[in-house]
């Protein structure tokens, strides 16, 4: 039967790890748990048709057992382990109640909505010997692995800039749709709920970030946090990088463009999908030949999730996304909102950050 897992929240983004996981071997479904009775049920009949095409063996196709109240599903040992798809106000609570039961845990981005609960999470998975998979799907797409590979094997030369450049549309039906959206207890602004992708990429590439400036603003949607979020990034080693993020692209989406400016080379790519290359010249031969083959491979959910389940089945190892690197994005999230908050350059590592401390923003 190999892995057990139990799904916390089957609301928009749990069809992805539903179908996901449908598709790979040596998993199971076997619960899944929301408030709302018809969304588990959705859940388990979307799972069950998704196995049915993927799977011969028939005994494979039991139901997901539903659970109303998710501390039943923890209380379940043969539950090995949590994916956790709930609004991201919820993440640190529940995270923390299913390693208290001894779950490994599958946590969707943001990891958590304070500072404090995100170095506490990873620190109890160490001590409990449970391991966390934050998901930032997109380090495991194999065009920004290949990015990585060439940074650090120094074919760029030496990275001076970084640019993020997030154009995205969120309408006021996104945010009408589900009351957590939009919320400083509950969700964030823009830039943590749609821009960490962005945001983990370029630290992941260039490395730890020691100072922030930043400033964030409203469009016109009516909601709590920012629509635009802008930041001055210095790195560890004295690149510097900007991210402009923004929610109020109109009509629609126009995507991400991440650009990496180097002595001996530059990339950017783009797209609604990340499937254009701008620019790729490298010292390396042949490079831009292998970018482009694997420009359009899009299968990262399952990289992702093929990465945790052999950590787990081997017992060793931490996955690339484990909860020590999913605090990094968070942090330089959250000093570009503190200084938002300030009106100063903020350093890094941060003493304590909350999210429901943006509610003293004095906005312009
Ligand atoms: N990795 C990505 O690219 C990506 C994309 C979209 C969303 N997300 C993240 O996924 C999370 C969920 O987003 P969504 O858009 O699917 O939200 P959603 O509102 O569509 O779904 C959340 C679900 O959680 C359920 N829920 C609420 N309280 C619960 C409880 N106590 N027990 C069980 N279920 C409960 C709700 O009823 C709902 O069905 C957010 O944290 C978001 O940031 C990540």
């Amino acid at each position: 039967m190999g892995i057990r897992f139990g799904l916390i929240g089957c609301g928009r983004i749990a069809r992805r790890h539903i179908f996901t996981l449908a598709r790979s071997n040596d998993v199971h479904l076997a619960a899944v748990s929301d408030i709302m009775k018809e969304r588990m049920e959705e859940a388990s009949r979307l799972y069950q048709s998704y196995r049915a095409e993927t799977l011969a063996q028939q005994d494979e196709l039991t139901p997901p057992q539903p659970y109303q109240n998710f501390m039943d599903m923890l209380a379940n040992p043969d539950i090995d382990a949590i994916i956790i798809t709930t609004l991201s106000g919820l993440h640190a609570d529940i995270t923390r109640k299913a390693l208290l039961h001894n779950k490994h845990v599958v946590l969707e981005k943001p990891m958590t909505l304070s500072l404090a609960e995100a170095n506490e999470l990873a620190k109890l998975a160490d001590e409990r010997r449970r391991r966390i998979l934050v998901c930032h799907q997109l380090r495991y797409r194999p065009i920004m692995q290949e990015i990585k590979r060439l940074v650090d094997s120094g074919a760029l030369g030496r990275i001076h800039l970084g640019v993020a450049s997030i154009r995205l549309y969120r309408s006021p039906e996104y945010y009408a749709a589900a009351a957590w959206r939009g919320t400083w207890e509950e969700d964030g602004g823009m830039l943590l709920n749609q821009g960490i992708h962005a945001v983990d990429l370029l630290q992941w590439w260039m490395g730890d970030v020691t100072q922030v400036y930043g400033d964030i603003s409203r469009g016109s949607a009516k909601k709590e946090t920012e629509d635009i979020a802008l930041g001055i990034l210095t790195f560890a080693d004295g690149a510097r990088g900007l991210i402009e993020a923004n929610t109020i692209t109109y009509p629609n989406n126009m995507g991400t463009v991440l650009s990496l400016f180097g002595e001996k080379g530059a990339i950017s790519i783009g797209g609604t999908a990340f499937n254009e290359i701008y620019r790729w010249c490298t010292l390396e031969a042949g490079s831009e030949e292998r970018a482009a083959s694997l420009i359009t491979k899009e299968d990262e959910h399952e990289r992702m999730y093929g990465d945790f389940i052999r950590v787990l089945l081997s017992g060793s190892g931490q996955p690339l996304m484990n909860g020590n690197e999913g605090k990094k994005a968070l942090e330089s999230i959250f000093a570009l909102y503190a200084s938002a908050l300030s009106r100063m350059p903020v350093s890094l590592p941060l003493a304590s950050f909350v999210t429901t401390s943006m509610k003293e923003m004095k906005w312009l």
